[in-house]
């Protein structure tokens, strides 16, 4: 359900969006306090479970090149971990790494008793095949639930490890009381790390689920049949408002850097935040959206992994 002011009825609300005008106060889906709040949940979980266990979780984040923005998103991680107290084995591998290196690196966190959790930071350098390498990790310790297996058992609803960027949207979307069930969802990008399970799990919670991606034609008629509308591109403020419907909820998962008019440097999604902002009926934020609810299920599924080894 989502609320609107106590200024508009909902009868006016609807007639607003009816005639295409504005709603001036969408609701901001906020990534930051929501991830906030499962990452005291996970920390006050870890300090009761250490006992039992006799160690704390750990997380292994393997890096290859020199990739500004993955090291960033990595370091990211790395301080998420230290501040709930999961143990970080993360590894940095210059641009030249072969696969077979990188083969036997996961093999070796396979086998250690410390790791809950191992993450190929993607994209990898060009002359790597990241599919064949995800192959080569432990299931139970896919904490981005990329692996074939749990991948597999997304797509037949079975409990397991899902990959943490489209669980982080359906999380923020529970959180935030969104209907999805019944309503047409679009998700924009195929991806097997966010487009296509994003896409199954929308389809889980009954919605029904169109995939466009780049070589869809008439796209932007295609993002304005969504209620719910998930982008992930990579391409800046791609989605502008003639691309969404009114009323629409609107979840922006990319992540990219410009340079604005003033030639700083700045952070935007795919999406034109200020222009959806009069027409949806809520939206995500970048950066302070999908980023940092990303990272807090990243947490969660490595606390899972680790809780999984008590039984
Ligand atoms: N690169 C950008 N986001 C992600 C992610 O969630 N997982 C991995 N492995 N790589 C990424």
């Amino acid at each position: 359900m989502i609320h609107y002011p106590l200024s508009t009825t909902h009868y006016q609300r609807g007639a607003l969006l009816i005639l295409g005008m504005a709603n001036d106060t969408p609701k901001i889906l906020d990534g930051k306090v929501t991830a906030r709040t499962i990452k005291a949940s996970l920390k006050a979980e870890i300090e009761s479970l250490q006992s039992r266990m006799g160690r704390p979780p750990g997380l292994a984040v393997l890096l290859v090149g020199d990739d500004p923005a993955s090291a960033v998103y990595v370091r990211n991680k790395q301080k998420a971990c230290d501040r709930i107290g999961i143990t970080s084995f993360g590894r940095t591998f210059p641009a030249s790494t072969e696969q077979a290196e990188l083969e036997d690196t996961i093999h070796a966190l396979n086998q250690d008793e410390r790791v809950d959790g191992i993450l190929v930071q993607l994209p990898l350098p060009h002359h790597l095949d990241a599919v064949a390498l995800l192959h080569h990790i432990d299931p139970r310790k896919d904490v981005d639930g990329l692996h074939a297996t749990n991948l597999g058992k997304l797509v037949r609803s079975e409990m397991g490890l899902r990959s943490c960027t489209p669980e982080g949207v359906m999380a923020l979307l529970k959180e935030y009381d969104i209907e999805i069930s019944g309503k047409n969802a679009v998700v924009v990008g195929r991806s097997i790390l966010v487009g296509k399970p994003m896409a199954l799990m929308l389809l889980e919670a009954n919605a029904t689920v169109t995939i466009a991606h780049s070589r869809s034609q008439n796209l932007s008629e295609i993002t304005r049949s969504a209620d719910i509308l998930v982008s992930a591109v990579g391409r800046p403020q791609m989605i502008t408002s003639e691309w969404v419907k009114p009323g629409a909820v609107v979840i922006d998962v990319g992540i990219n850097r410009i340079i604005d008019h003033e030639g700083k440097g700045k952070l935007v999604g795919d999406v034109d935040f200020e222009a959806l902002k009069p027409i949806c009926s809520a939206i995500t934020p970048v950066p302070g959206g999908i980023g940092p609810m990303t990272v807090a299920i990243l947490l969660q599924n490595t606390v899972w992994s680790y809780r999984q080894k008590i039984a």
